[in-house]
C-alpha cells in the first residue's frame, strides 16, 4: 500500500523540508503579493498594528451592545484585524459592516473553535481518531467547515495536533492521541477537510494547527504547565504532526500557553522563526493562544505587557488573541526601535495575504449569506455522516462469551445509568451551535432499534453520580431484565481545556452502581462515555462486555445501538493507551527495552518494573475487537536486504475467519535493533483498514523505504542506519501476529 503521507513528508530535518505552499510563488500568489504591498503602502503604523489585534465577541450581548461601545469603536477605527466568538450570518454581517466604516475598509476575519462540528456534532476528535479512517475524518472536518462557513466563519481553531500521552490532561480529548505517525496522518486529513479544495471556496474555512508546540507534554498532565523535553523528543514525537499540517496547507498556526525548556512557546523564536517560518518556509500566520502574549508576564519571561508584546512579535507570533499587548504597545515599540518595521510588516503581510486569498476584499460578506446558512445547516446528509463516523469510532474493548451483539428477539433489556438518557453528555466539549434537543440519547437509540425486545430504563443517579438513592430502582429493573446496558463515564465537562484530573477513575459512585447491578447475576454490557482513557479495573475484569463510545456526538445513541445490536460491526482501535493506574502514567506503547527488561513477570527483582503493578497497560494502543475474527498468515518480503534507495514490499494474507462481515485495521510496526540513538521496541509505520466478507481473504502489502527506517540522530539529522530491523504486523500493538527481519546495507 502506498501511504498518502510518505515518511519523507514527515521529515523535519532543518534544511531538508519541502513545503509545497512555500515554494516559488505562482501567478496568483504574485498577484496577491502585489495587492498586499499596495495596501500596506497606504497603512499607518496604528492601522498595521490593528491587523494583529484579535478581539473576542463572546461578551457582546448582541453584536452592537452599547456595553462594548469602545470595542465597536475600535473596529470602526480599523484597530481590530479579527474577531473570535462572533458567529451566524446576522451577527457577522453586522460586525463586518463596522469594519467597513474604517478608513481603509479592511474586512475582519471571523474565527471560532469549530472542533468537532458546527451544528451537526461529530464525535470528539480523540473518538474520531479511533476510527483510523482518513476519509471519514476528512469528511467530518469538511462538513464542520461547510456549516461554519455558511454561518459567517472564515477560520477555525482546529485541528489540535498535539501528541498526548498523559490522560490526566483533559485536552487529550481534542487531539489524535499518543502516536506521531497516526497523528500526522490525521492532522493532514483534518486540514484537507477544513480547507477543502481551495481556500476561499465558501464550503471551506482556514485551519489552524495548534498548539505550537509540545503543549501535550505538560508536566504531570496539569493544563498550562511547563514542558521540558530534549530536542530529540521534540523533533521525533511532537513536531511531525505540525509538519504534516503545514505540508497539507494549514493556513494558520496557533502557539501555546506552555513554556518549552524555559521559554514560553509564544515568545519562542526557535519554534516560530527557526523551525516554522525558517526551515519549514511556512507562509501562513501564527496566532497566539488566548492571552498567551500577556501570560509571558506571570511566566516570568516578560517584565510587563509592553515587554511581552516586543518578545512575542520578535519571536514570530503574528496575531495577539485577546492579549491587548500588541494593541496597547506595538506602535510605541516600533517607534523606539524595539520592534523593526520589517518585523511588523511581515506579520501584517501574512494576515492580509489570507484576507485576499479568502476573497474578502472582493466581497467582505461572501461567507455571510442568509440563504446559504439556512440550506447548509438544514442538510440532512450531515447527520448521516455523523452517524457513520460515530459508529466507526466506538471501540469494542471486551466481549465475554460473545455477549454482543444483542439479539432483538423478545427479551427484556434494562438500559440504566446516569448517561443513558443524557443528550448534553453525548456532545462533549466545544459545542458551538449544536441542536441539543435533536441529539439522540443512548436510551432513544436503543428504543428505536430494539425490534421485538422490550426496553426498561432507570437513571440510577444524575450525571456525576453523587447519590445512590436511585440504585434500588435500577437494581430492580436489572433483576427483571435478561441483560443490562449500563451507560456511565465522564460528563461532557470533565474532559477538555482546564479539565486535568489527578484521579482518572470513574467519577462519583458509578463503580458502586456497576457492582450493585452485577450482583443481580444478569449480564452487564457497559457503554462508557469519556473524553480520555479512564481507569476502571473492576469493570474491566467483571463486566461481560465493554464498548468505549467517547463523546459520540449528535447521532451517538443511534451509533451505540447499531453497535450493540450488530447492525454495525465494530472496527475502531484505540489511538491512546489505557493505563491500569495513574501511577503508570505517562504510558504509551512507545517503550524502550532498557538494560534490564522484564523477561518473566514473576521475577522482576532489579528489573525495570514496579513491585506493585505489571508494566503492561489495561488496553494497549491499537486494541479493538470485532464481532468476527481475522487470521494473519504468509508474510513475505520482496527482499530480506535493502540497498540504497531500494524499496521493499512486505505482504501477508488477511482472512475473515468468522461468521460476519467485518473491518480490520492492520498495523505495521518496526524496531531498529541497534542504532546510534536507542529506538523504541515498536513504532507504528503504517496501517490499512480492510473490509472482508466471512470466508474472504486478501493479500495486503506495505512499501518500506529508507524513510520508513529513518529517525533523528543526536545531531537531529534524519536518516537510516545500516543494520537489522524487526518488522511486525498485527491487530494491536500488543497483538503482533507476524514478524520478519529486514537488513539495511
Ligand atoms: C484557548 C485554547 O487553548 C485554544 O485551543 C482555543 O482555540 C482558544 N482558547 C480560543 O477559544
Amino acid at each position: 500500500m502506498k501511504n498518502p503521507i510518505t515518511h519523507r513528508a514527515l521529515s523535519l530535518a532543518i534544511g531538508t523540508a519541502t513545503l509545497a505552499m512555500g515554494m516559488a510563488a505562482n501567478a496568483q500568489d504574485a498577484q496577491i503579493d502585489r495587492k498586499v504591498a499596495e495596501l500596506m503602502k497606504k497603512m499607518t503604523v496604528a492601522e498595521k498594528v490593528g491587523q494583529l489585534h484579535q478581539l473576542s465577541g463572546r461578551q457582546f450581548t448582541g453584536p452592537t451592545s452599547s456595553a462594548y461601545a469602545d470595542k465597536l469603536a475600535d473596529i470602526r477605527a480599523g484597530k481590530v484585524g479579527s474577531m473570535l466568538n462572533v458567529k451566524g450570518v446576522a451577527d457577522t454581517r453586522e460586525i463586518q459592516a463596522l469594519a467597513l466604516q474604517s478608513r481603509l475598509k479592511i474586512p475582519l476575519l471571523f474565527s471560532l473553535d469549530v472542533i468537532h462540528g458546527y451544528q451537526t456534532v461529530f464525535p470528539v476528535p480523540l473518538g474520531e481518531s479511533a476510527s483510523w479512517d482518513m476519509e471519514a475524518i476528512e469528511l467530518s472536518a469538511h462538513i464542520a467547515a461547510k456549516e461554519a462557513a455558511a454561518a459567517g466563519i472564515h477560520w477555525t481553531f482546529a485541528p489540535m495536533v498535539d501528541v498526548a500521552r498523559d490522560p490526566r490532561w483533559g485536552r487529550v480529548m481534542e487531539g489524535a492521541g499518543e502516536d506521531t505517525y497516526l497523528g500526522s496522518r490525521i492532522a493532514a486529513a483534518r486540514v484537507h477537510g477544513f480547507q477543502g479544495k481551495q481556500l476561499g471556496a465558501t464550503d471551506s474555512v482556514m485551519a489552524t494547527a495548534k498548539h505550537f508546540a509540545a503543549y501535550g507534554a505538560a508536566i504531570a498532565g496539569r493544563d498550562y504547565n511547563a514542558v521540558d523535553m530534549s530536542n530529540q523528543q521534540l523533533f521525533e514525537t511532537y513536531l511531525p504532526p505540525f509538519k504534516a499540517a503545514a505540508d497539507a496547507g494549514a493556513a494558520t498556526f496557533m502557539n501555546s500557553f506552555n513554556t518549552l525548556n524555559g521559554v514560553p512557546a509564544t515568545g519562542n523564536a526557535f519554534l516560530q522563526r527557526d523551525i516554522l517560518k525558517g526551515a519549514w518556509k511556512y507562509k501562513g500566520f501564527v496566532v497566539s493562544d488566548w492571552g498567551s502574549v500577556r501570560e509571558m508576564v506571570p511566566h516570568g519571561y516578560a517584565a510587563d505587557l509592553s515587554d511581552a508584546a516586543v518578545k512575542a512579535i520578535n519571536a514570530g507570533s503574528d496575531m495577539d488573541m485577546e492579549g491587548y499587548a500588541y494593541s496597547q504597545h506595538l506602535e510605541a515599540a516600533v517607534k523606539t526601535g524595539k520592534v523593526k518595521m520589517a518585523t511588523l510588516d511581515d506579520a501584517v503581510r501574512r494576515i492580509l495575504y489570507k484576507k485576499f486569498e479568502l476573497g474578502l476584499f472582493d466581497d467582505p460578506y461572501r461567507y455571510s449569506d442568509a440563504a446559504r446558512e439556512k440550506t447548509v445547516l438544514g442538510d440532512v446528509s450531515h447527520r448521516a455522516a455523523a452517524l457513520d463516523v460515530a459508529q466507526k469510532s466506538i471501540v469494542l474493548l471486551k466481549n465475554g462469551n460473545q455477549l454482543l451483539p444483542l439479539s432483538r428477539e423478545a427479551r427484556r433489556i434494562a438500559v440504566i445509568g446516569p448517561l443513558a438518557d443524557s443528550q448534553r453528555d453525548l456532545e462533549g466539549g466545544w459545542v458551538v451551535q449544536g441542536e441539543r434537543a435533536k441529539v439522540v440519547s443512548i436510551l432513544e437509540g436503543m428504543r428505536s432499534h430494539a425490534g421485538k425486545a422490550e426496553i426498561s430504563y432507570a437513571q440510577a443517579c444524575a450525571p456525576g453520580c453523587t447519590s445512590n438513592e436511585g440504585f434500588a430502582d435500577a437494581v430492580a429493573k436489572a433483576a427483571a431484565a435478561d441483560v443490562v446496558v449500563l451507560a456511565i463515564g465522564e460528563t461532557w465537562d470533565q474532559s477538555g481545556e482546564a479539565k486535568s484530573r489527578s484521579d482518572i477513575t470513574l467519577p462519583g459512585q458509578q463503580e458502586a452502581l456497576f457492582n450493585a447491578l452485577k450482583a443481580t447475576g444478569k449480564p452487564v454490557v457497559v457503554v462508557m462515555l469519556a473524553g480520555r482513557p479512564l481507569v476502571f479495573n473492576t469493570i474491566a475484569d467483571q463486566a461481560d462486555a465493554i464498548v468505549y463510545a467517547w463523546f459520540p456526538g449528535s447521532e451517538g445513541g443511534n451509533a451505540v445501538a447499531n453497535v450493540l445490536f450488530g447492525d454495525y460491526n465494530p472496527s475502531a482501535k484505540l489511538p491512546i493507551t489505557f493505563p491500569r493506574s495513574v501511577g503508570q502514567i505517562p504510558l504509551s506503547y512507545i517503550q524502550y527495552n532498557t538494560g534490564r527488561p522484564v523477561t518473566d513477570e514473576k521475577n522482576v527483582v532489579y528489573k525495570s518494573a514496579y513491585i506493585d503493578s505489571v508494566n503492561t497497560p489495561r488496553y494497549a494502543f491499537g486494541h479493538g475487537l470485532s464481532y468476527t475474527e481475522f487470521k494473519y498468515s504468509g508474510m513475505t518480503l520482496s527482499s530480506p536486504l535493502m540497498n540504497g534507495a531500494q524499496k521493499v514490499t512486505l505482504s501477508f494474507d488477511l482472512a475473515n475467519t468468522g461468521k460476519v462481515e467485518g473491518t480490520e485495521i492492520v498495523q505495521l510496526y518496526l524496531r531498529d535493533m541497534v542504532s546510534s540513538v536507542v529506538r523504541p521496541l515498536k513504532e507504528l509505520k503504517g496501517f490499512e483498514k480492510v473490509r472482508l466478507k466471512p470466508g474472504e481473504s486478501r493479500r495486503i502489502s506495505f512499501t518500506i523505504d529508507r524513510d520508513t527506517l529513518s529517525f533523528f540522530n543526536s545531531q537531529l539529522t534524519w536518516g537510516a542506519e545500516a543494520g537489522d530491523f524487526k518488522l511486525m504486523v498485527g491487530s494491536a500493538s500488543d497483538d503482533i501476529r507476524l514478524e520478519s527481519t529486514l537488513k539495511l546495507n
